[in-house]
Protein backbone atom coordinates (compact mmCIF):
# COMPACT_ATOMS: atom_id res chain seq x y z
CA UNK A 1 0.00 0.00 0.00
CA UNK A 2 0.96 3.92 -0.69
CA UNK A 3 1.09 6.15 1.97
CA UNK A 4 -3.02 6.58 1.13
CA UNK A 5 -3.68 3.34 -0.92
CA UNK A 6 -5.88 0.41 -0.76
CA UNK A 7 -4.45 -2.77 0.79
CA UNK A 8 -3.47 -5.66 -1.46
CA UNK A 9 -3.53 -9.11 0.67
CA UNK A 10 -1.00 -11.75 -1.07
CA UNK A 11 -0.80 -15.34 -0.05
CA UNK A 12 2.49 -17.70 -0.34
CA UNK A 13 1.34 -21.35 -0.65
CA UNK A 14 3.63 -23.62 0.11
CA UNK A 15 6.00 -24.75 -3.27
CA UNK A 16 8.53 -27.13 -4.41
CA UNK A 17 12.60 -26.22 -4.66
CA UNK A 18 13.47 -22.71 -5.22
CA UNK A 19 15.78 -23.07 -7.98
CA UNK A 20 17.99 -20.49 -10.23
CA UNK A 21 19.53 -17.17 -9.65
CA UNK A 22 17.85 -14.10 -7.58
CA UNK A 23 19.08 -10.91 -8.45
CA UNK A 24 18.02 -8.28 -6.47
CA UNK A 25 17.95 -4.59 -6.20
CA UNK A 26 20.60 -2.14 -5.63
CA UNK A 27 21.09 -1.09 -1.90
CA UNK A 28 18.60 1.12 -0.27
CA UNK A 29 21.32 3.06 2.07
CA UNK A 30 23.52 3.82 -0.39
CA UNK A 31 20.61 4.80 -3.06
CA UNK A 32 19.58 7.05 -0.24
CA UNK A 33 23.14 8.34 -0.11
CA UNK A 34 24.18 8.63 -3.64
CA UNK A 35 20.98 11.29 -4.52
CA UNK A 36 21.81 13.02 -0.78
CA UNK A 37 25.68 13.66 -1.92
CA UNK A 38 25.06 14.28 -5.31
CA UNK A 39 22.76 16.46 -4.46
CA UNK A 40 25.13 18.23 -2.00
CA UNK A 41 28.06 18.11 -4.27
CA UNK A 42 29.24 20.37 -7.54
CA UNK A 43 29.14 18.69 -11.09
CA UNK A 44 27.06 15.95 -12.30
CA UNK A 45 26.79 12.50 -10.40
CA UNK A 46 25.70 9.43 -12.53
CA UNK A 47 24.54 6.52 -10.45
CA UNK A 48 23.80 2.91 -11.52
CA UNK A 49 22.13 -0.02 -9.86
CA UNK A 50 20.10 2.69 -8.07
CA UNK A 51 16.99 0.66 -6.09
CA UNK A 52 14.05 2.13 -7.67
CA UNK A 53 11.81 1.26 -4.52
CA UNK A 54 9.60 4.48 -3.31
CA UNK A 55 11.71 5.10 -0.62
CA UNK A 56 14.64 5.97 -2.72
CA UNK A 57 11.48 7.83 -5.14
CA UNK A 58 10.86 9.84 -2.13
CA UNK A 59 14.30 10.83 -1.45
CA UNK A 60 14.79 11.86 -5.05
CA UNK A 61 11.43 14.50 -5.06
CA UNK A 62 13.26 16.22 -2.11
CA UNK A 63 16.31 16.64 -3.33
CA UNK A 64 14.74 17.94 -6.46
CA UNK A 65 12.56 20.49 -4.15
CA UNK A 66 15.99 21.72 -2.23
CA UNK A 67 17.09 22.25 -5.76
CA UNK A 68 18.89 19.22 -7.29
CA UNK A 69 18.12 18.51 -10.96
CA UNK A 70 17.52 15.22 -11.14
CA UNK A 71 17.03 13.21 -14.29
CA UNK A 72 16.60 8.98 -15.18
CA UNK A 73 17.67 7.96 -18.35
CA UNK A 74 15.38 4.65 -20.43
CA UNK A 75 18.19 2.66 -18.97
CA UNK A 76 17.74 3.58 -15.32
CA UNK A 77 20.65 5.52 -15.14
CA UNK A 78 20.21 8.45 -12.94
CA UNK A 79 21.50 12.02 -13.19
CA UNK A 80 22.10 14.18 -10.37
CA UNK A 81 23.58 17.64 -10.85
CA UNK A 82 24.36 19.05 -7.53
CA UNK A 83 23.75 22.53 -6.08
CA UNK A 84 26.94 21.81 -3.94
CA UNK A 85 27.14 22.27 -0.25
CA UNK A 86 25.35 25.06 1.54
CA UNK A 87 23.94 25.39 -2.05
CA UNK A 88 19.99 24.11 -1.11
CA UNK A 89 17.13 26.25 -1.98
CA UNK A 90 14.35 26.50 1.14
CA UNK A 91 11.24 24.06 -0.24
CA UNK A 92 8.03 25.34 -1.47
CA UNK A 93 6.17 22.15 -0.21
CA UNK A 94 5.90 20.04 2.77
CA UNK A 95 8.33 17.40 2.16
CA UNK A 96 7.22 13.78 2.45
CA UNK A 97 9.38 11.08 2.98
CA UNK A 98 6.36 8.58 2.98
CA UNK A 99 8.06 5.11 4.70
CA UNK A 100 11.16 6.06 4.88
CA UNK A 101 13.08 6.74 8.28
CA UNK A 102 16.13 7.14 6.33
CA UNK A 103 15.28 9.42 3.64
CA UNK A 104 13.79 11.94 6.74
CA UNK A 105 16.58 11.70 9.10
CA UNK A 106 19.24 12.43 6.57
CA UNK A 107 17.64 14.75 4.68
CA UNK A 108 16.86 16.38 7.97
CA UNK A 109 20.65 16.42 8.69
CA UNK A 110 21.71 17.94 5.46
CA UNK A 111 19.42 21.01 5.68
CA UNK A 112 20.11 21.51 9.39
CA UNK A 113 22.79 23.73 8.85
CA UNK A 114 21.04 26.14 5.99
CA UNK A 115 18.83 28.83 6.68
CA UNK A 116 15.52 27.82 5.83
CA UNK A 117 12.76 25.89 7.59
CA UNK A 118 11.25 22.66 6.07
CA UNK A 119 7.95 20.94 7.18
CA UNK A 120 8.60 17.19 6.99
CA UNK A 121 5.93 14.44 7.18
CA UNK A 122 5.61 10.54 5.99
CA UNK A 123 2.87 7.94 5.93
CA UNK A 124 1.50 6.28 8.69
CA UNK A 125 4.12 4.59 9.88
CA UNK A 126 6.90 6.98 9.62
CA UNK A 127 4.64 9.55 11.47
CA UNK A 128 5.06 7.64 14.73
CA UNK A 129 8.28 7.40 14.43
CA UNK A 130 10.87 8.74 17.00
CA UNK A 131 12.56 12.09 15.39
CA UNK A 132 14.35 13.25 18.81
CA UNK A 133 17.19 10.98 18.28
CA UNK A 134 18.39 13.08 15.07
CA UNK A 135 16.36 17.02 16.21
CA UNK A 136 18.61 16.30 19.48
CA UNK A 137 22.48 16.61 17.93
CA UNK A 138 21.11 18.98 15.21
CA UNK A 139 19.73 21.33 18.10
CA UNK A 140 23.47 21.17 18.97
CA UNK A 141 24.10 23.23 15.73
CA UNK A 142 21.85 25.70 16.08
CA UNK A 143 18.70 24.39 14.42
CA UNK A 144 15.09 24.28 15.83
CA UNK A 145 12.45 21.93 15.64
CA UNK A 146 8.87 21.88 16.21
CA UNK A 147 6.99 18.22 15.77
CA UNK A 148 3.86 16.56 17.21
CA UNK A 149 3.92 14.99 20.80
CA UNK A 150 6.85 12.17 20.89
CA UNK A 151 8.89 14.13 18.37
CA UNK A 152 6.87 12.85 15.81
CA UNK A 153 5.80 14.05 12.30
CA UNK A 154 4.73 16.24 10.88
CA UNK A 155 7.59 18.36 12.08
CA UNK A 156 9.26 21.79 11.15
CA UNK A 157 12.92 21.70 11.56
CA UNK A 158 14.47 25.34 11.21
CA UNK A 159 18.57 25.02 9.71
CA UNK A 160 20.98 27.39 12.41
CA UNK A 161 21.78 30.56 10.07
CA UNK A 162 25.04 30.31 11.66
CA UNK A 163 25.56 26.62 12.76
CA UNK A 164 28.58 25.72 15.27
CA UNK A 165 30.45 22.45 14.83
CA UNK A 166 29.10 19.53 17.33
CA UNK A 167 30.93 16.74 18.95
CA UNK A 168 28.43 14.24 19.61
CA UNK A 169 27.93 10.67 21.15
CA UNK A 170 25.19 8.69 19.49
CA UNK A 171 23.79 6.91 22.56
CA UNK A 172 21.25 4.33 20.49
CA UNK A 173 23.23 2.28 17.66
CA UNK A 174 22.18 4.43 14.81
CA UNK A 175 23.17 4.75 11.19
CA UNK A 176 21.00 7.07 10.69
CA UNK A 177 21.68 9.80 13.49
CA UNK A 178 25.29 9.33 12.93
CA UNK A 179 24.54 10.21 8.94
CA UNK A 180 22.45 13.11 10.17
CA UNK A 181 24.98 14.69 12.19
CA UNK A 182 27.76 14.10 9.75
CA UNK A 183 25.52 15.33 7.22
CA UNK A 184 24.72 19.00 8.97
CA UNK A 185 28.81 18.65 9.84
CA UNK A 186 28.94 19.85 5.82
CA UNK A 187 28.02 23.10 5.98
CA UNK A 188 29.33 23.78 9.53
CA UNK A 189 32.52 25.72 9.98
CA UNK A 190 35.26 23.49 11.79
CA UNK A 191 35.24 20.18 12.51
CA UNK A 192 32.48 18.05 13.44
CA UNK A 193 33.13 14.53 15.92
CA UNK A 194 30.68 11.91 15.87
CA UNK A 195 31.30 8.81 18.23
CA UNK A 196 29.52 5.88 17.68
CA UNK A 197 29.86 2.90 20.72
CA UNK A 198 28.96 0.52 18.13
CA UNK A 199 29.39 0.15 14.77
CA UNK A 200 26.76 0.85 12.71
CA UNK A 201 26.27 0.61 8.74
CA UNK A 202 29.53 3.16 7.67
CA UNK A 203 28.32 4.15 3.97
CA UNK A 204 28.25 7.63 4.51
CA UNK A 205 31.65 7.47 5.70
CA UNK A 206 33.11 5.63 2.72
CA UNK A 207 30.90 7.76 0.84
CA UNK A 208 31.78 11.01 2.11
CA UNK A 209 35.19 10.32 1.58
CA UNK A 210 34.66 9.38 -2.28
CA UNK A 211 33.20 12.55 -3.02
CA UNK A 212 36.62 14.60 -1.37
CA UNK A 213 35.49 15.57 1.96
CA UNK A 214 38.11 15.38 4.74
CA UNK A 215 36.86 12.56 7.09
CA UNK A 216 38.96 10.42 9.39
CA UNK A 217 37.94 7.73 11.47
CA UNK A 218 39.74 6.10 14.40
CA UNK A 219 38.80 3.80 17.81
CA UNK A 220 38.92 5.42 20.84
CA UNK A 221 38.38 4.04 24.18
CA UNK A 222 34.87 5.90 23.86
CA UNK A 223 33.84 3.90 20.43
CA UNK A 224 34.51 4.70 16.78
CA UNK A 225 35.37 8.65 16.87
CA UNK A 226 34.51 9.71 13.29
CA UNK A 227 35.98 13.64 12.43
CA UNK A 228 34.43 15.61 9.21
CA UNK A 229 36.31 18.96 8.18
CA UNK A 230 33.40 20.92 7.19
CA UNK A 231 32.58 23.31 4.29
CA UNK A 232 34.08 21.07 1.85
CA UNK A 233 33.40 21.27 -1.84
CA UNK A 234 32.41 17.82 -2.44
CA UNK A 235 32.73 16.44 -6.48
CA UNK A 236 30.61 14.54 -8.21
CA UNK A 237 30.91 10.94 -8.78
CA UNK A 238 30.39 7.91 -10.41
CA UNK A 239 28.63 5.65 -8.10
CA UNK A 240 27.84 1.47 -8.61
CA UNK A 241 25.48 0.73 -6.11
CA UNK A 242 25.83 -2.61 -5.08
CA UNK A 243 22.97 -5.03 -4.23
CA UNK A 244 21.23 -5.36 -1.53
CA UNK A 245 22.80 -7.84 1.29
CA UNK A 246 19.16 -7.03 3.20
CA UNK A 247 17.39 -7.77 -0.29
CA UNK A 248 19.45 -10.55 -0.41
CA UNK A 249 18.38 -12.18 2.90
CA UNK A 250 14.63 -13.20 1.34
CA UNK A 251 15.94 -15.21 -1.08
CA UNK A 252 18.35 -17.07 0.55
CA UNK A 253 16.26 -17.43 3.90
CA UNK A 254 13.44 -18.99 1.31
CA UNK A 255 16.38 -21.24 -0.11
CA UNK A 256 17.39 -22.70 3.20
CA UNK A 257 13.99 -23.45 4.45
CA UNK A 258 12.38 -24.96 1.17
CA UNK A 259 13.27 -28.62 0.80
CA UNK A 260 15.43 -28.98 -2.34
CA UNK A 261 16.31 -25.59 -3.14
CA UNK A 262 19.82 -24.33 -4.88
CA UNK A 263 19.65 -20.51 -5.11
CA UNK A 264 22.62 -18.34 -6.29
CA UNK A 265 22.03 -14.70 -5.67
CA UNK A 266 25.05 -12.86 -7.52
CA UNK A 267 26.96 -9.91 -6.52
CA UNK A 268 26.34 -9.37 -2.97
CA UNK A 269 28.16 -6.72 -0.61
CA UNK A 270 29.44 -8.03 2.29
CA UNK A 271 30.49 -5.43 4.19
CA UNK A 272 31.12 -6.32 7.89
CA UNK A 273 28.67 -3.18 9.01
CA UNK A 274 25.72 -5.49 7.05
CA UNK A 275 26.76 -9.03 7.06
CA UNK A 276 25.37 -10.15 10.70
CA UNK A 277 22.75 -12.29 9.08
CA UNK A 278 24.90 -14.20 6.45
CA UNK A 279 27.63 -15.49 9.10
CA UNK A 280 24.21 -15.68 11.81
CA UNK A 281 22.88 -18.46 9.31
CA UNK A 282 26.43 -20.10 8.48
CA UNK A 283 26.70 -20.41 12.84
CA UNK A 284 23.09 -22.32 12.98
CA UNK A 285 24.36 -24.65 10.27
CA UNK A 286 22.77 -23.37 6.88
CA UNK A 287 24.53 -24.80 3.75
CA UNK A 288 25.41 -20.59 2.88
CA UNK A 289 28.51 -20.28 0.70
CA UNK A 290 30.43 -17.03 -0.25
CA UNK A 291 31.35 -17.91 -4.25
CA UNK A 292 34.09 -15.72 -6.24
CA UNK A 293 35.00 -13.44 -3.35
CA UNK A 294 36.37 -10.68 -4.39
CA UNK A 295 37.06 -6.69 -4.21
CA UNK A 296 34.71 -4.15 -5.73
CA UNK A 297 35.02 -0.01 -4.86
CA UNK A 298 36.72 -0.80 -1.82
CA UNK A 299 33.91 -3.04 -0.40
CA UNK A 300 34.24 -6.94 -0.32
CA UNK A 301 31.58 -9.03 -2.61
CA UNK A 302 30.70 -12.26 -3.17
CA UNK A 303 27.78 -14.43 -4.77
CA UNK A 304 26.25 -16.39 -2.21
CA UNK A 305 24.50 -20.01 -3.03
CA UNK A 306 22.37 -21.17 -0.11
CA UNK A 307 20.74 -24.37 -0.44
CA UNK A 308 18.40 -26.55 1.75
CA UNK A 309 19.48 -26.87 4.86
CA UNK A 310 17.47 -29.33 7.19
CA UNK A 311 20.10 -29.42 9.97
CA UNK A 312 20.10 -25.85 11.07
CA UNK A 313 20.00 -25.53 14.91
CA UNK A 314 18.90 -22.66 17.06
CA UNK A 315 21.63 -20.59 18.41
CA UNK A 316 22.08 -17.51 20.93
CA UNK A 317 22.91 -14.73 18.28
CA UNK A 318 25.49 -12.88 19.45
CA UNK A 319 24.06 -8.96 20.64
CA UNK A 320 27.87 -7.28 19.28
CA UNK A 321 26.47 -8.61 16.00
CA UNK A 322 22.79 -6.36 15.97
CA UNK A 323 23.87 -3.64 14.15
CA UNK A 324 25.29 -5.78 10.97
CA UNK A 325 21.80 -7.84 10.83
CA UNK A 326 19.50 -5.07 12.63
CA UNK A 327 16.76 -5.10 9.50
CA UNK A 328 17.33 -9.13 8.97
CA UNK A 329 15.99 -10.28 12.45
CA UNK A 330 12.30 -10.76 11.21
CA UNK A 331 13.12 -12.64 8.51
CA UNK A 332 15.90 -14.99 10.63
CA UNK A 333 12.87 -15.64 13.12
CA UNK A 334 11.02 -17.46 10.19
CA UNK A 335 14.26 -19.42 9.99
CA UNK A 336 14.65 -20.01 13.56
CA UNK A 337 11.48 -21.35 13.35
CA UNK A 338 12.52 -24.23 10.70
CA UNK A 339 15.33 -24.80 13.15
CA UNK A 340 16.07 -27.34 15.46
CA UNK A 341 16.22 -25.87 19.29
CA UNK A 342 15.53 -22.35 20.05
CA UNK A 343 16.79 -19.27 18.52
CA UNK A 344 18.00 -16.52 21.52
CA UNK A 345 18.29 -12.67 20.28
CA UNK A 346 19.15 -10.25 22.95
CA UNK A 347 20.06 -6.27 23.22
CA UNK A 348 17.87 -5.66 20.09
CA UNK A 349 15.42 -2.92 21.62
CA UNK A 350 16.13 -0.78 18.18
CA UNK A 351 13.69 -3.41 16.55
CA UNK A 352 10.89 -1.86 18.38
CA UNK A 353 11.29 1.40 16.76
CA UNK A 354 11.57 0.32 12.71
CA UNK A 355 8.82 0.09 10.65
CA UNK A 356 6.90 -0.82 12.78
CA UNK A 357 7.81 -2.63 16.35
CA UNK A 358 9.34 -5.49 14.60
CA UNK A 359 9.70 -7.76 17.52
CA UNK A 360 5.64 -7.51 18.20
CA UNK A 361 4.74 -8.06 14.64
CA UNK A 362 6.87 -10.91 14.16
CA UNK A 363 6.20 -12.55 17.69
CA UNK A 364 1.99 -12.03 16.65
CA UNK A 365 2.30 -13.75 13.66
CA UNK A 366 4.18 -16.44 14.07
CA UNK A 367 2.21 -17.36 16.96
CA UNK A 368 -0.89 -17.31 14.17
CA UNK A 369 1.72 -19.75 12.41
CA UNK A 370 1.79 -21.87 15.44
CA UNK A 371 5.43 -20.87 16.62
CA UNK A 372 6.17 -20.22 20.40
CA UNK A 373 7.88 -16.84 20.55
CA UNK A 374 8.55 -15.32 23.81
CA UNK A 375 9.84 -11.71 24.10
CA UNK A 376 11.16 -8.90 26.49
CA UNK A 377 11.84 -4.96 26.17
CA UNK A 378 14.62 -5.76 23.94
CA UNK A 379 15.29 -9.43 23.04
CA UNK A 380 12.75 -12.49 22.50
CA UNK A 381 12.88 -16.08 21.49
CA UNK A 382 11.62 -18.39 18.58
CA UNK A 383 11.29 -22.05 20.00
CA UNK A 384 12.35 -24.14 16.60
CA UNK A 385 10.42 -26.46 15.61
CA UNK A 386 12.00 -28.25 12.56
CA UNK A 387 12.32 -28.62 9.02
CA UNK A 388 9.52 -27.68 7.90
CA UNK A 389 7.03 -28.25 11.07
CA UNK A 390 5.64 -25.00 10.86
CA UNK A 391 1.78 -24.88 11.05
CA UNK A 392 1.14 -21.73 8.91
CA UNK A 393 -2.45 -21.16 7.30
CA UNK A 394 -2.88 -18.01 8.98
CA UNK A 395 -3.76 -14.31 7.79
CA UNK A 396 -1.30 -11.84 9.17
CA UNK A 397 -0.98 -8.16 9.48
CA UNK A 398 2.11 -6.09 8.26
CA UNK A 399 2.18 -3.32 9.96
CA UNK A 400 2.96 -0.59 6.86
CA UNK A 401 6.30 -2.63 7.10
CA UNK A 402 8.10 -4.02 3.80
CA UNK A 403 10.20 -6.36 5.82
CA UNK A 404 7.86 -7.89 7.99
CA UNK A 405 5.60 -8.59 4.87
CA UNK A 406 8.42 -10.11 3.14
CA UNK A 407 9.15 -12.31 5.81
CA UNK A 408 5.52 -14.18 5.91
CA UNK A 409 5.62 -14.37 2.71
CA UNK A 410 8.69 -16.53 2.91
CA UNK A 411 7.67 -18.32 5.73
CA UNK A 412 4.51 -19.55 3.64
CA UNK A 413 6.94 -21.10 1.22
CA UNK A 414 7.72 -23.74 3.92
CA UNK A 415 4.35 -23.93 5.99
CA UNK A 416 1.94 -27.04 5.97
CA UNK A 417 -0.14 -24.16 4.96
CA UNK A 418 -0.57 -21.28 3.00
CA UNK A 419 0.68 -17.55 4.85
CA UNK A 420 -1.78 -14.70 3.59
CA UNK A 421 -0.15 -10.89 4.42
CA UNK A 422 -2.92 -8.55 4.67
CA UNK A 423 -1.20 -5.48 2.60
CA UNK A 424 2.08 -7.08 0.36
CA UNK A 425 2.01 -3.21 -0.86
CA UNK A 426 4.58 -1.69 1.12
CA UNK A 427 7.23 -4.73 -0.22
CA UNK A 428 7.36 -1.33 -3.05
CA UNK A 429 9.38 0.19 -0.67
CA UNK A 430 12.82 -1.46 -0.68
CA UNK A 431 12.18 -4.75 -3.00
CA UNK A 432 9.55 -3.78 -6.10
CA UNK A 433 10.36 -6.74 -7.79
CA UNK A 434 10.18 -9.39 -5.14
CA UNK A 435 7.13 -11.09 -6.41
CA UNK A 436 8.14 -11.51 -9.67
CA UNK A 437 11.98 -12.34 -8.58
CA UNK A 438 10.65 -15.29 -6.16
CA UNK A 439 7.64 -16.49 -8.76
CA UNK A 440 10.84 -17.05 -11.08
CA UNK A 441 12.76 -19.34 -8.49
CA UNK A 442 9.87 -21.14 -8.21
CA UNK A 443 7.52 -19.27 -5.34
CA UNK A 444 3.73 -19.71 -5.44
CA UNK A 445 2.60 -16.47 -4.84
CA UNK A 446 -0.65 -14.96 -5.74
CA UNK A 447 -2.92 -11.68 -4.77
CA UNK A 448 -5.22 -12.97 -2.94
C1 LIG B 1 19.76 2.60 7.73
C2 LIG B 1 20.07 2.41 9.05
C3 LIG B 1 19.37 1.46 9.93
C4 LIG B 1 18.45 0.51 9.15
C5 LIG B 1 17.71 1.20 8.06
C6 LIG B 1 18.67 1.85 7.07
C7 LIG B 1 20.56 3.55 6.95
O1 LIG B 1 18.59 2.17 10.86
O2 LIG B 1 17.55 -0.12 10.04
O3 LIG B 1 16.89 0.28 7.36
O4 LIG B 1 20.50 3.53 5.70
O5 LIG B 1 21.28 4.36 7.55
P1 LIG B 1 19.22 2.86 12.17
O6 LIG B 1 19.85 4.11 11.81
O7 LIG B 1 18.07 3.06 13.08
O8 LIG B 1 20.23 1.89 12.68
Amino acid sequence: MSAHGTPIPMTSRPCGPLNGEAHVPGDKSISHRSLILGAMSVGETIVTGLLEGQDVLDTAKAMQAFGADITRDEDGTWHVHGVGVGGFAEPDQVIDCGNSGTGVRLIMGCMATSDMAVTFTGDASLNKRPMARVTDPLALFGAQSVGRSGGRLPMTVVGAADPVPVRYVVPVPSAQVKSAVLLAGLNAPGQTVVIEKEATRDHTERMLAGFGAEISVVDTPEGREITLTGQPELRAQTIVVPRDPSSAAFPVCAALIVPGSDVLVPNIGLNPTRAGLFETLRDMGADLTYENLREEGGEPVADLRARYSPKMRGIEVPPARAASMIDEYPVLSVVAAHATGRTVMRGVKELRVKECDRIDAMAKGLRACGVTVDEGPDWWEVEGMGPGAMPGGATVEVFLDHRIAMSFLVAGMAAKTAITVEDGGPIATSFPIFEGLMADLGADLVKA
